[in-house]
């Protein structure tokens, strides 16, 4: 059954109280997952959200052969002690970009991978040509058929230096996890600098990986296999590593939350977040007005409801890699700009097709005028009126939810499912602080 959002708008007040939790990273934990695939003794991981990108990544690894369970409310266990399949199902790998984080360790572990293109998607064309690349430089063998990748390194994987031509996220993590199953050093250059690059090597050195240099542009990786159980507890960036390995909080969770903050809350603290990650989204708030306050692990708004949009003023926004401002916060970050006085200008840099879903804000009376595939220029503040909209991709499906909290009138968001793919119930932690939305059921929607 197909399920929709409907939400009772706010008509700009800016009425929401409370606390908000952020859960763990979706795009930490899905190269976490994947890189259980180099040990032959169970992992065990907290603080996973429970969303639908996780369980596509379960289904994927249950069918080359892994086990899990859940031990936990949000924890859980996975052995891939069993795992004796190299071939990615089509269907489920094509539904999910991150299924190619597979192909690195299944590379490294077999020898031989086979996978279908991942597929392009709405935010952009999203190719996969540096990760073909860098398979080759490690002496891997490609052929293609059809969209079907077949790589095989039947010697195994030799360590080598690569240099990413764009800093790609799931690129440096997927070579990475190659690399670590390799014969000798790799070297990463212009490697991505996001904090789940640095979540996926801090794992893979608990089980006695040497990696070094994640977290800046030059990553090391000395070479050989993994099949210990995590050593003794260990503090990391202030979080304990143990046997069961902590999810870092998810950052883009957080920034959405902080944004709603600043459109409908008069005061709200989101709780269990890494502010250090949302350096480039407090900076952009605080320079358009609002007062955001920053502790060890939360944030918070408050009293913004003597704040008049009128005096909240335009940030013009440009879309980096880490530590720049995220592309995944880019379309929840452009609601707000409908909100604040004067003209905004967002340029995505990341990926040509992130702007398409500002039509649908203009449906609900946005003035956004688009110069390019790239760049939207907003004049605010507008009103917003509810409307029905097709939730089209995960982040820009939220930042529908954020439009509709801020409209006057009823919105319904069709395809919850995008937003399930990235967010955990997120109904159920919007009504917490005020938020008039419910979940429900349709067969065409
Ligand atoms: N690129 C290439 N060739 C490649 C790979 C990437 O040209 O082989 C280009 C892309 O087209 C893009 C740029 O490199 O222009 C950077 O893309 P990147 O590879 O970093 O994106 P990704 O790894 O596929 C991850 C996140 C995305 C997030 C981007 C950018 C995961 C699972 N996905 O994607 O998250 O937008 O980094 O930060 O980590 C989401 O969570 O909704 C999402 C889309």
């Amino acid at each position: 059954m197909k399920q929709k959002f409907v939400i009772e708008g706010l008509a700009g007040k800016k009425v929401l109280n409370g606390e908000i939790k952020v859960n763990g990273a979706k795009n930490a934990i899905l190269p976490l997952l994947a890189a259980t695939i180099f040990l032959d003794k169970p992992a065990e991981f907290s603080n996973v959200p429970k969303i639908e990108d996780v369980a596509r990544m379960l289904e994927l690894l249950k069918m080359l052969g892994s086990e899990f369970e859940w031990t936990g409310e949000r924890t859980l266990k996975i052995d891939a002690s069993k795992l004796s399949s190299q071939v990615l199902d089509n269907d489920n790998a094509k539904r999910m970009r991150a299924s190619i984080l597979l192909t690195g360790p299944l590379l490294a572990r077999f020898g031989k991978v086979s996978f279908p293109h991942p597929g392009g998607c709405v935010i952009g064309e999203r190719p996969i040509d540096l990760f073909i690349e860098g398979f080759k430089k490690m002496g891997a063998s490609v052929s293609e058929k059809n969209e079907l990748f077949e790589i095989s390194a039947v010697n195994g994987l030799i360590g080598t230096e690569f240099f990413f031509p764009v800093p790609s996220v799931t690129g440096t993590e997927t070579l990475m996890l190659a690399a670590v199953g390799a014969k000798g050093k790799t070297i990463l250059k212009n490697a991505a600098l996001e904090p789940e690059v640095v979540c996926l090597a801090e794992f893979l050195n608990s089980r006695g990986a040497r990696i070094s240099g994640f977290g800046t542009p030059e990553i090391i990786i000395e070479g050989g296999r993994l099949f210990k159980e995590s050593t003794s507890s260990r503090l990391i960036d202030g979080r304990t590593v143990d046997k069961v390995f902590p999810v870092i909080p998810d950052r883009i969770e957080a920034g959405s939350f902080l944004i709603l903050g600043a459109l409908a809350a008069d005061n709200l603290k989101i709780t269990d977040c890494q502010p250090a990650h949302l350096d480039s989204l407090i900076e952009a708030l605080r320079f358009s007005g609002v007062t955001v306050e920053v502790g060890s692990n939360w944030l918070a708004i408050k009293n913004n409801e003597k704040v008049a949009n009128e005096t909240l003023r335009a940030v013009n926004i440009k879309t980096r890699e880490y530590p720049g401002f995220p592309t995944d916060l880019q379309a929840p970050m452009t609601v707000f700009l409908t909100q604040v006085f004067g003209e905004s200008s967002i340029h995505e840099t990341i990926f040509e097709g992130r702007l398409n879903y500002v039509v649908d804000l203009e449906k609900m009376g946005a003035n956004i005028k688009m110069w390019d595939a790239h760049r939207v220029l907003v004049k605010g503040p507008t009103s917003l009126k509810g409307k029905e909209l097709d939730g089209p991709d995960i982040r820009a499906g939220l930042a529908y939810i954020l439009a509709a909290i801020v409209a006057e009138g009823e919105s319904t968001i069709n395809n919850a499912y995008f937003i399930d793919r990235g967010y955990e119930r997120i109904e159920e932690r919007l009504k917490k602080i005020g938020v008039k939305i419910k979940r429900v059921d349709c067969e065409v929607c």
